[in-house]
Order: C-alpha cells, then structure tokens, then sequence
C-alpha cells in the first residue's frame, strides 16, 4: 500500500512509521519536520555490506555519498556500520570530521575543489581523493608537497559510453563537467600525470555513471570499460592500479511503478563481470567501490507537514497546500520528481482525493507533485510525503525566509532530534546592519 516498507497504518487508524506514530511526532516537533529511521538506514547498509562480502569476499569498501542527506548523526550511523563516506565539499568533509569519521574512511569527490577545500582533505588525512582534472592533479601535488604528505588518489574517468546503448549515461559521457574523458586520452594523461607525482599516490580509478538508475547492465558495462582502462594502463606503463570505485546511481521507488534492484543485485552482477575479467586477463581483482546514496536514505525518510488551505477550483485541480514546501523539497520544482503522500491522521480511510500539494513559497511551481492521490484533507490534518530522505533536507534553501525543518531521527524505535529546527533568529544572524 505505501511505497515505503517502514510505513503502515497503527490501531489508531494514524501512519506508523519505523514503529512510531507519525502523529504523534508532528504534535511534539511541529512541522514541517524531516523524519529519518536510522534503523531502516542501518539496515539499507547491511544490504551492501552482505552483498559484498558474498559476491567479492569483502575486498572492497561501500561509500556512502552524504551529499544525499549529510548530518552527524547520520554519518555517525552509516560509518558504525562499517561504510567508508563520500564527501564533496568542504561543509560535508567538515560534518564527517565533526561526527568521528575515521579520516582513512572518508573520500573527497567533486569537479572544481577549492585550495581550502584539497588543503582541509589533505591536512586532514583523508583516505582518498578523487580528482576530476588536471588541474586538481597540479594542486594536488603542489598542496602535498607543501604540507609533507603523500596523497591517495583516484583519477575519475568519464567511460563515454555510446547514448544509443544507455541514453542516462549521456550526460556522464564526453560531454560533462565530471571527470577525464577516457575516449579523448584525458583520462590517460590523469592517470601519467599522477603516476610523475612524487607527492601523489595513485591508487585507481573512479566513475558515477548517473542516478535512479534501474538496470543492472549500465553498472556491467561500466564494470568492463573500466577494467578495459586499468588494463590499458598496465600494458603501457607496467603499473597494475589496485582500486576500483563504479559509484552510485542506484535507483529507488518514488512510486508503485518504481522497481529498483537490490544491492545484492548490483553487486552481484558487477563484482562477476571483474571477477570474469581478471581471471580472463591475469589480472589482480581491485579493491571494488560502491557509492550509493538515494539507496541508503531515500526510503528511510519522510517529510511531515500540516495541511493550510485547500482550494478546490471547479473542473480544474484541487491545490492542497502545506507548510513547507520547494525551502525543504526542492526536487519537483527542479526535474519534476515524483511523490506519493498520505494524510497520517487519516491513514486508514481511502485515500481517493487528487490534488496538487503545493507548497507555501512565492512560485507557481513551488509545488510537491501535481496529481497525487491522498486521503480527503482538512485544514490542521498531517500530510506526510514519502521517499524524502534523499536530496531533501541537503537541498533545503531558506527562499522567502523560510527556517528549515528539523530533523528527528528514529533510533532503536526511539525518537529524537538530530537536527534543530532553524528559528528566525538564525535567519538573521548572519545580516550584518
Ligand atoms: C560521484 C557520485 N557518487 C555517488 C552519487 C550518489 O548517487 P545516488 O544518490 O543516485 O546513489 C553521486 C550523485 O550525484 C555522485 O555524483
């Protein structure tokens, strides 16, 4: 019936959610309110670490990529579960440091780092870096160097896959801000360039090849131009690259019509497809990276609102509105992403209203979907929306000067708030007279 499996409706006829009554939470916090189940997030990580260790015998490490959903608490939680953590700026690298993430853990992503940026990753110790340019190659060494250090690095090699075989791959080919270009031999000179490094050491390569990916053959193709690559390094320069990373993308349900694979799935097929190449080429099978993000979060949050005014225009749309809206879900607004949502205090009734839910910011297209079918609402009701643990909160902007929601996170079926509400103070704080 909900698209989330941590979702259903309690004896009191209200949406239960990761065991605790979604009622009850928006009376306690007030909305809007972000709600993470970090059982259900450990259990997502639990998903990846067992396909690992039963597809690839552990030889590798799960990243989770905080740009999803970025807090302490939750790179806390994803790191007790054993995961290393993406970052890709210097706010996420900070978070991660300030939450107790084991520096050797954490692996600095992104197309255009900062000097401070590469400086905090560098003096910090990160694990790994993953450079995007050449450019970041030259700041890279220069940085090292001046700090004492030696760097890990993966260069990210863009695979350039035909759009015609997978049109989602098409952003990510030669054409995109991301990474070398393996066709075009900028990948190549990445990788010469930090092999001459004496500041640099140059572990592998990396790759993300898009999001809300739902095939397995995508990942195996990938999997295969990038094992191609690592062996086109080792005939040309004798030096056989140890790691590996195929990044993220892993699609989740938004909707009923949604059908995503399992982690199992994924690394099943992809760590086959290595395993198959290595034993075909005498090659050494590399330490395997996974990046997920929306994998880990998305179904493990929802966002509670209050139901404001519902407009009902006569042979048009009805417009239920709410009290947040694009400041803490931008996602509509920007690529149209779809939802589903239930009125929480009325779960058990039908849910045969269709309404656009729209939110309270000065923008027509400020809204959380346009035809979404949910119980009969009232002004005062609860709207909860699913799937929002993903790109909500870390997306969340303070438009019209609106203070973001808080976050309350559910932890061995207890609630409590990981982060608070911003108050108009805060939104002040910064201004200067
Ligand atoms: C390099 C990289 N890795 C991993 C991810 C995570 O993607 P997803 O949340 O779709 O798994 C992204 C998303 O943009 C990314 O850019």
């Amino acid at each position: 019936m909900f698209v989330s499996d941590h979702a259903k409706v309690n004896a009191a006829g209200n949406l239960e959610f990761s065991g605790v009554d979604t009622v009850a939470l928006a009376q306690k916090y007030g909305t809007p309110l972000y709600v993470t189940s970090l059982d259900g997030v450990k259990a997502s990580c639990a998903e990846f670490t067992a396909a690992l260790d039963k597809h690839y015998g552990g030889n590798g490490m799960i990243l989770y990529a905080s740009k999803a959903n970025c807090n302490k608490a939750i790179c806390k939680t994803v790191s007790s579960c054993g995961f290393g953590l993406d970052v890709v700026s210097g706010g996420e690298l900070y978070t991660a440091l300030q939450a107790g993430v084991d520096p050797a853990r954490i692996c600095f992503h992104g197309n255009n780092k900062t000097e401070t940026e590469l400086r905090l990753a560098i003096e910090n110790d990160v694990g790994r870096i993953f450079a995007d340019s050449l450019a970041e190659l030259d700041d890279i060494e220069r940085i090292a160097g001046e700090l004492g250090k030696k760097a890990k690095v993966l260069v990210r090699a863009n695979p350039g896959v035909e759009a015609s075989t997978h049109e989602y791959i098409m952003t990510g080919q030669v054409d995109s801000k991301f990474g070398l270009s393996i066709d075009k031999g900028d990948a190549l000179a990445g990788v010469l360039k930090a092999l001459a490094s004496d500041n640099i050491e140059l572990a592998g390569i990396d790759c993300h090849i898009g999001s809300q990916i739902f095939e397995v053959l995508p990942f195996v193709d990938e999997a295969e131009m990038l094992m191609n690559f690592l062996f086109s390094i080792r005939e040309l320069t004798g030096v056989t690259l140890g790691e590996l990373n195929v990044g993220g993308g892993f699609g989740v349900r938004y909707v009923p019509s949604d059908d995503p694979l399992s982690a199992d799935r994924i690394i099943g097929a992809v760590a086959a497809r290595v395993k198959r190449f290595c034993a075909e080429n005498d090659f050494p099978e590399p330490f395997l990276m996974f990046e997920p993000g929306r994998a880990i979060v998305a179904n493990n949050g929802i966002t509670l609102y209050t139901v404001g005014c519902v407009k009902e225009i006569a042979d048009v749309r009805n417009y239920v509105s709410i009290d947040g809206g694009m400041f803490d879900n931008p996602r509509y607004a920007l690529y149209g992403a779809r939802y589903t949502a239930c009125v929480a205090n009325k779960a058990s009734q039908p849910a045969d209203y269709r309404a656009a839910i729209a939110g309270k910011c000065c923008e027509s297209g400020d809204l959380i979907g346009k035809e979404i079918t949910i119980q009969r609402p009232e002004r005062g009701d609860i709207l909860a929306v699913f799937t929002t643990g993903a790109y909500n909160y870390s997306m969340a902007s303070n438009y019209n000067r609106n203070p973001r929601p808080a976050m309350v996170v559910i932890d061995d079926g207890e609630d409590r708030i990981a982060v608070r509400r911003e108050t108009y103070a805060d939104l002040v704080s910064f201004d200067e007279e």
